[in-house]
């Protein structure tokens, strides 16, 4: 009876011990997960347009999505010849370009600028606007 009497407080505090431990596990691992998602989502200061609400596309789906709309997008008007504005690399830049204290067009690809912002921060390099252009051009200049 002595016997099973240890024997049963033992285990209960093994039972606590594994508790700990297991919980102290899970911290640890929860940790390192938020600040594994920390590095992957981009948190720099984006600058957005002030005279628009909204993207053409929810903007959780813009920043899992946008080079895959403007890659499909080329993909259509070059090889297909069709064209459309909603994910016209041009339709971005007329929106998302900001202006200067002197009401002068920032090119979007400078440094801290729009597309340039998350992808500093993230490493990525686009050479998109070797050819396009940087800031919003007027209706009468086509591309
Ligand atoms: C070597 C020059 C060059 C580079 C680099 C380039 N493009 Fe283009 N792109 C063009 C030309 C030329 C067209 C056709 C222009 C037209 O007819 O509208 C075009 C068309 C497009 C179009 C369809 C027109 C529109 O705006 O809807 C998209 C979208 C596009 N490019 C996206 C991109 C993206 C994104 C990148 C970078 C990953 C890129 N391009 C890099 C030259 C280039
Ligand atoms: C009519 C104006 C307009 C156009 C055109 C537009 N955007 Fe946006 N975009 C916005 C606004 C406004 C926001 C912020 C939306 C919000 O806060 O919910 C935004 C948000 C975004 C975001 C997310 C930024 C963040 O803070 O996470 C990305 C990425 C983006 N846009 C890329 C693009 C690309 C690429 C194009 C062209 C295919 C484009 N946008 C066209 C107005 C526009
Ligand atoms: C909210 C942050 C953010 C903004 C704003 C943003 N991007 Fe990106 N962009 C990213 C991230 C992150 C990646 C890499 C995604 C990946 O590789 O999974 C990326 C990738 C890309 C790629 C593909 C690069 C490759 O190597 O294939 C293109 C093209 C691109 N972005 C264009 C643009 C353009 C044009 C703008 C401005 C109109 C813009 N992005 C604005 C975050 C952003």
């Amino acid at each position: 009876m002595k016997m099973a009497g240890k024997t049963a407080g033992s285990t209960r505090s093994a039972d606590v011990q594994v508790t700990f431990l297991h919980r102290l596990v899970l911290y640890v691992m929860l940790l390192a997960m938020v600040s594994l998602v920390r590095a992957a989502v981009p948190v720099p200061d984006i600058p957005l347009p002030q005279d628009a609400k909204q993207c053409v596309q929810p903007k959780s789906i813009m920043r899992r999505e946008h080079f895959n709309f403007l890659y499909h997008q080329r993909d259509e008007t070059m090889r297909r010849g069709i064209r459309t504005k909603r994910y016209s690399l041009v339709n971005c830049v007329s929106c998302h370009a900001q202006k200067d204290a002197k009401q002068q067009y920032i090119p979007i690809n400078e440094k801290g600028q729009f597309c340039s912002s998350c992808h500093e921060y993230t490493a990525v390099k686009i050479d998109c606007f070797e050819c396009h252009a940087t800031v919003p051009v007027s209706k009468s200049a086509g591309q």
